[in-house]
């Protein structure tokens, strides 16, 4: 009978058979419960024969970056690469006002800033006497993935194009020749966060909200500038330990804070001011399809309201979004 246990150690043998006592496996990692799993996996069956990147994007939420570091590098123990690409996004970002445009063009400069690290990566592991070349590429895809990209191969995929993460370009897994690992194909989400715990890998990160590739760049509407990431960043990190401290992390499935770049008025002190518009989104959902807005005690709302218009300069109004899905989707953009 099927336990997540011998599952585990199915893959593990798997792996060491494709891969072989020399090979070497490069992966992309977010800090995503998906490409977590996959990289603790892989360094469970190869070690530091598999090489994790992480690129600094510029729109991961507040203190992420080092975050992930922390839990890959000294927790989990990864072989990761850090790449600190943040000046290159946000300047790329600069007058881009389209949703899929910020979206094509944060999937695209991705690709070429792994493209160009991976290239010292596996110059470096050449040198590094651990195997031989680098013939492997580690991909987080999950089943609803798999089913997703097998149903929708017509128009209705164009309804917001989904960069994800590791989701690489052919010509690197065909015009290089590294072959596919795809390890979790078979699971769905709830499995792979079994796996997570039967690898090690602690609650917090395992019970992670999914967080979009293009991060807060699609939580700010419009035009993403310097001063609107770091309003965003703050509104959602008071959001989100507010939603900690209450204890209902765990009961929503997603949640996050926006910024709407249309300023309303407001009075501060005895002035009068003008200042964005957060939009704070919660939902609970099952398939991530259909879903419903989170019931907050109007207490916890009027809290993180306070929080977030005294602490986070330049905002003067909070709003809750309400909207359930469809026919709003679940992020702003
Ligand atoms: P929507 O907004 O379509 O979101 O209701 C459904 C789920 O997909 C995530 N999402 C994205 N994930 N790249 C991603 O990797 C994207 O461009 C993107 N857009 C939405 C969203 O966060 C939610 O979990």
């Amino acid at each position: 009978n099927w336990t997540m246990a011998r599952f585990l150690d199915q893959e593990i043998a798997r792996i060491r058979d494709l891969v072989g006592p020399e090979g070497q496996v490069l992966g992309a990692v977010s800090g995503g419960v998906d490409s977590t799993v996959a990289a603790k996996l892989m360094k469970e069956a190869i070690g530091d024969r598999f090489w994790a990147v992480l690129v600094n994007n510029g729109v991961m939420r507040l203190d992420e970056c080092e975050q992930v570091e922390r839990d890959l590098k000294q927790h989990l123990g990864i072989n990761l690469t850090v790449i600190d690409a943040s000046k290159d996004f946000l300047d790329g970002l600069k007058g881009l006002h389209d949703p899929e445009q910020k979206r094509k063009f944060i999937g695209g400069k991705f690709i070429d800033v792994f493209e160009a690290e991976a290239a010292k990566i596996e110059e470096a592991a050449e040198k590094s006497g651990k195997g031989t070349k680098i013939g492997f590429f580690l991909q987080g895809t999950l089943y609803p993935d798999v089913i997703e990209s097998l149903s929708f191969k017509g128009p209705s995929a164009t309804i917001k194009t989904h960069h994800n993460v590791g989701g690489l370009p052919e010509r690197m897994t065909n015009g290089q020749g590294l072959q596919l690992i795809e390890p979790l194909r078979s699971l769905y989400k709830d499995e792979v966060r079994e796996l997570g715990r039967t690898l090690g890998i602690h609650e917090e990160l395992v019970m992670r909200h999914p967080f979009p590739g293009p991060g807060i760049a699609v939580r700010i509407l419009g035009e993403v500038t310097e001063e609107k990431v770091r309003i965003a960043r703050q509104a959602d990190h008071i959001f989100i330990s507010e939603i900690r401290k209450a204890g209902l992390y765990d009961q929503i499935s997603q949640a996050y804070a926006a910024v709407d770049p249309s300023r309303a008025v407001g009075v501060m002190g005895d002035k009068r001011v003008y200042g964005y518009i957060i939009i704070l989104r919660a939902v609970t959902t099952t398939d991530f399809m259909t879903a419903e807005a989170f019931n907050f005690p109007w207490e916890f709302l009027q809290r993180v309201m306070n929080r977030i218009v005294n602490e986070v300069n330049g905002v003067c109004r909070v709003t809750y979004d309400i909207t359930s899905k469809p026919p709003g989707t679940i992020e702003l953009e």
